[in-house]
C-alpha cells in the first residue's frame, strides 16, 4: 500500500514537472516526432483513456487529392502537446466497401467508448466527389488505436442527408449524433445501445450548422457549437444551449469573438482539461501549396461563464495547460535572432525588409553545402522539465521543408515547415512559427544547431528568422 501511494505520488510529480515548459502554439506547424510531419488529425477529435488523451483525424498528408480519402490517424499524448503517432486505424482501399475507395471522402471521423459491448465505435462523415451522397458511417475497434472493422454508412432514419457530423456520450453512456441535414438544419439523434445504428430523432435545431462539438458544464447545461456553412472559408460560429439535451435549446448566438471567424478557425471538438474546456478548431487551408495537409490547428482555452451560460474565446499567440487540472499559463520567451548566429557551410543572412518587425533578417540554410547555423549560451532561468521551442520561418516553397533541430547532446530531430508562400490565396494566414517539443535546458547552457536535413532534400529547407524559448 504504502509503496503505491509513493509510486502514485512520484508519477504524478513527474507529471507535473514535465508539464512545464511545454506550449500550445495555435495555427503553427506541429512535427510530431515518430513521423516527422505535421500533426495529421483534422477535422479531428479526443478520447481520453486513464491519463492518455487519443486524437483521431483524417489524414491529408497526400497532394492533389488532399480531400479524398486516405487514412484515419490516431495518436496519443499524455499532456496535449506531445504527441506520438500510433497507427492509421481506418484505410482507403479498391477493395470491399465502396465507402472506403480512395476516390471518396471520409471527413470527421468521432471515436466514442461503449462500455456495454466494451468496443470503440467510430462514426464519420461518408461522402463522394461532390458531395452528394451525404452519409453518416460507422465502424468499431476492440482498442482506441486498434484497426477498425468497417460496418455501413446510413442516411439518418432514412429521412435526413448527414454531412459534417459528431458522435457524443452523455454522463449516463447513452450515445448521440449530430449530423447536418442540407435542407432542414443540425439534427440530433440518439444511437443504440451499442452505438452502432441511428435510434431516433432527439431534437432539430432548423439551424444551419455543421461541424458540431459537444460539452456540458458541471451543472448539467449542455453546449453544442457549431460553424455556418462557408466550405473551407472561415465564418464566425455559433453556439446553443440546453437544460436538456431534447430541448429546448436556446437561440444560436455567434461566439464571442465575433468577427474574427472564430480566429480563423472551424470548431471540430471541445476537450475537457481538469477545470478547463479547450475548444478545438481548424484552420482549413486549400490553397496552401502543401495542401489541405498542411490545414494548422487552433486549440484555445474556452472561457465558460455556468451562470450566464456565455462562452468567450480570447487568442493566445501560445498558452501552456497542466494536463491534470487544467490550470492555464501564458509563457513569455526570449528570442534569439538567427543572423546573430555562428553561421557555416555557405548558409547566409539575407536582410528581409518587413518581413517581421524583430530581427532584421533570416538565415539560408541548407543548400548545396548544406549550411548550418549555431546558437551558443542559451540560459534558461526554468524549473527543470521539458520545453517547446519555436521556430519562426519563411518557406516560399511549394512543398512543406524540413530542417533537423540539435540541442545540446540531445537526439537532433526533424522539423517540418509548412509552406507560407505569401501569394497563396487562402483565406486562412499562416502563422509562420513551427513548434517542436522535448527539449531539456539544465542549469547549464545550451547550444543549438539548425541545418537541413539531407535524407530529404537539403535544398528544401526553410528560412529561419529567430528562435524563441520561453522563460518562466
Ligand atoms: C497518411 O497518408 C499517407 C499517404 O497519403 C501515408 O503515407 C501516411 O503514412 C499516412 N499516415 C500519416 C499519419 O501520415
Ligand atoms: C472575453 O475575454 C476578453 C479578454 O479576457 C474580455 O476583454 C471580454 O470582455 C470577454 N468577453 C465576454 C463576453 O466575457
Ligand atoms: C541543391 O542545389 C544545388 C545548387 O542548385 C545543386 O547542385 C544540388 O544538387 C542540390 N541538392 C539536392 C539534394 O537537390
Ligand atoms: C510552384 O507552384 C507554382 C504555382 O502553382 C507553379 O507555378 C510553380 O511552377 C511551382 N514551382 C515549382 C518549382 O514546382
Ligand atoms: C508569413 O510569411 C509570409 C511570407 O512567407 C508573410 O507574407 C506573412 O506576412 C507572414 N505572416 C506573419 C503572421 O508574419
Amino acid at each position: 500500500m504504502k509503496t503505491s501511494f509513493l509510486v502514485l505520488l512520484f508519477v504524478s510529480l513527474v507529471s507535473f514537472v514535465l508539464a512545464d515548459g511545454l506550449e500550445i502554439v495555435p495555427g503553427a506547424t506541429w512535427t510530431v516526432p515518430n513521423t516527422g510531419n505535421h500533426l495529421q488529425a483534422h477535422g479531428g477529435g479526443i478520447i481520453k483513456i486513464d491519463d492518455t488523451f487519443y486524437i483521431v483525424g483524417e489524414n491529408k498528408t497526400a497532394k492533389p487529392g488532399d480531400n479524398l480519402f486516405q487514412t484515419v490517424a490516431c495518436y496519443k499524448s499524455k499532456d496535449l502537446v506531445q504527441w506520438e503517432f500510433v497507427n492509421d486505424i481506418l484505410k482507403a482501399t479498391a477493395e470491399g466497401n465502396s465507402d472506403l475507395s480512395p476516390e471518396g471522402i471520409i471527413e470527421r471521423p468521432k471515436v466514442i467508448y461503449n462500455e456495454k459491448t466494451n468496443k470503440y465505435v467510430m462514426w464519420m462523415h461518408v461522402d463522394k466527389p461532390g458531395y452528394g451522397y451525404a452519409r453518416a458511417g460507422v465502424a468499431w475497434s476492440d482498442s482506441v488505436c486498434g484497426d477498425y472493422t468497417y460496418v455501413a454508412s446510413y442516411r439518418p432514419l432514412d429521412k435526413y442527408v448527414s454531412r459534417d457530423l459528431t458522435a457524443w456520450v452523455d454522463d449516463d453512456g447513452t450515445g448521440y449524433l449530430f449530423g447536418e441535414d442540407r435542407p432542414t438544419g443540425l439534427v440530433i439523434f440518439k444511437l443504440s445501445d451499442d452505438f452502432l445504428t441511428i435510434d431516433s430523432e432527439v431534437y432539430n435545431f432548423n439551424e444551419h450548422i455543421e461541424s458540431p462539438a459537444i460539452m456540458k458544464d458541471d451543472n448539467g447545461v449542455y453546449y453544442v457549437l457549431g460553424s455556418q456553412l462557408t466550405g473551407w472559408a472561415a465564418n464566425d460560429n455559433y453556439y446553443s444551449t440546453a437544460e436538456n439535451i431534447a430541448g429546448p435549446w436556446s437561440t444560436i448566438i455567434t461566439d464571442t469573438a465575433t468577427g474574427s471567424k472564430t480566429y480563423q478557425s472551424q470548431s471540430s471538438y471541445v476537450q475537457r482539461v481538469g477545470k478547463t474546456f479547450v475548444y478545438m478548431g481548424d484552420r482549413w487551408s486549400p490553397g496552401n501549396r502543401a495542401g489541405l495537409g498542411a490545414s494548422t490547428y487552433i486549440w484555445l482555452p474556452l472561457e465558460l461563464n455556468t451562470e450566464t451560460r456565455t462562452l468567450n474565446l480570447t487568442w493566445y499567440d501560445s498558452w501552456s495547460i497542466d494536463p491534470r487540472t487544467g490550470d492555464l499559463s501564458f509563457p513569455s520567451h526570449k528570442v534569439y535572432e538567427a543572423e546573430t548566429a555562428e553561421l557555416e557551410n555557405g548558409a547566409t543572412a539575407v536582410q528581409a525588409d518587413g518581413f517581421y518587425q524583430k530581427g532584421s533578417g533570416v538565415v539560408e540554410l541548407g543548400g548545396p553545402e548544406n549550411g548550418k547555423l549555431t546558437i551558443e549560451g542559451i540560459t534558461k532561468s526554468v524549473k527543470k522539465g521539458l520545453t517547446s521551442i519555436l521556430i519562426r520561418y519563411k518557406n516560399d516553397q511549394n512543398v512543406t521543408a524540413y530542417g533537423k533541430l540539435k540541442v545540446g547532446n540531445q537526439k537532433p530531430v526533424r522539423v517540418a515547415f509548412n509552406p507560407t508562400h505569401p501569394q497563396d490565396p487562402w483565406n486562412s494566414p499562416t502563422v509562420n512559427i513551427s513548434v517542436i517539443h522535448g527539449f531539456k535546458f539544465p542549469d547549464r547552457v545550451q547550444s543549438l544547431t539548425f541545418e537541413g536535413l539531407e535524407s530529404v532534400n537539403v535544398n528544401n529547407t526553410a528560412d529561419v528568422d529567430s528562435f524563441l524559448i520561453n522563460v518562466w
